[in-house]
């Protein structure tokens, strides 16, 4: 088991607290918050009656995410280009919780897409590094739910920025058309990718109105 009884989180997140794993510094363990996993319990006969996805638990979400194709027979390597690694349910002091890469530059915890695009705003860099990104999804139809720049960190290699999800994996369908079929997981991904970009530009213009 895990003690993380003397240990602050590194971040936080709405659903889950995460912490530098205390047994090896290159992963993170991230547990689900006491109120949400309250919250849940509460809302269970209504998950089980419309399988809503906020009375899903995160940690839960993930490890069915990491399952789809596109991850377990993946085209090539290149998977694992702009994705956390996951390795697995732990158990710790706080309760179940998920054990993930740690995306690190040297020793300091990467940052998330959100915070360079309030620092730096849409340079050349990250627009080149976006680009890239979105290329790969098209390529494996990754299935991820609404892609936030809070769910995807800055990992530098060789100088260039290249992006990586950190959470946020899975299939926001209510119907899992694009989980079977290629003609949906592509048109998904798509929609993914727009809807992607009116979170970024929403972020960048101060937020205002609906961002879908
Ligand atoms: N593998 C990781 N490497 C580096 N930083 C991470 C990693 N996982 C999480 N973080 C940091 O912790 C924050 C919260 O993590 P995460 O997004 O997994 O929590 P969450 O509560 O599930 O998020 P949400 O609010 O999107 O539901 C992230 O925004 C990021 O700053
Ligand atoms: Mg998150």
């Amino acid at each position: 088991m895990i003690d993380l009884s003397n240990i602050k989180p590194f971040a936080s997140g709405g659903n889950r607290n995460c912490y530098i794993n205390p047994n090896n510094a290159n992963t993170c363990i991230k547990v689900t918050k006491k109120e949400i996993l309250e919250k849940i319990k509460k809302d269970k006969v209504w998950y089980k009656k419309f399988r809503s996805n906020e009375s899903f638990d995160d940690n839960l979400r993930e490890q069915l995410a990491y399952k789809q194709k596109a991850i377990t027979s993946p085209i090539d390597n290149s998977i694992w280009d702009h994705l956390a690694k996951w390795n697995g349910m732990v158990n710790t002091s706080l309760g179940p919780a998920s054990e993930t890469e740690l995306i690190k530059n040297d020793d300091e915890i990467a940052e998330t897409l959100e915070n360079y695009l309030f620092r730096e705003g849409l340079t050349d860099e990250i627009k080149l590094a976006i680009n890239s990104f979105e290329i790969w999804l098209r390529k494996h139809h990754i299935l991820t739910k609404n892609i936030i720049p809070h769910n995807i960190v800055l990992k530098k290699i060789d100088g260039t920025i290249t992006l990586k999800i950190i959470d946020g994996l899975g299939c926001s369908s209510f119907i899992p058309l694009p989980k079977h079929s290629k003609y949906f997981a592509k048109r998904y991904v798509e929609r993914r990718i727009s809807l992607m970009w009116s979170r970024i530009n929403w972020d960048l213009t101060g937020r205002k109105g609906d961002w879908k």
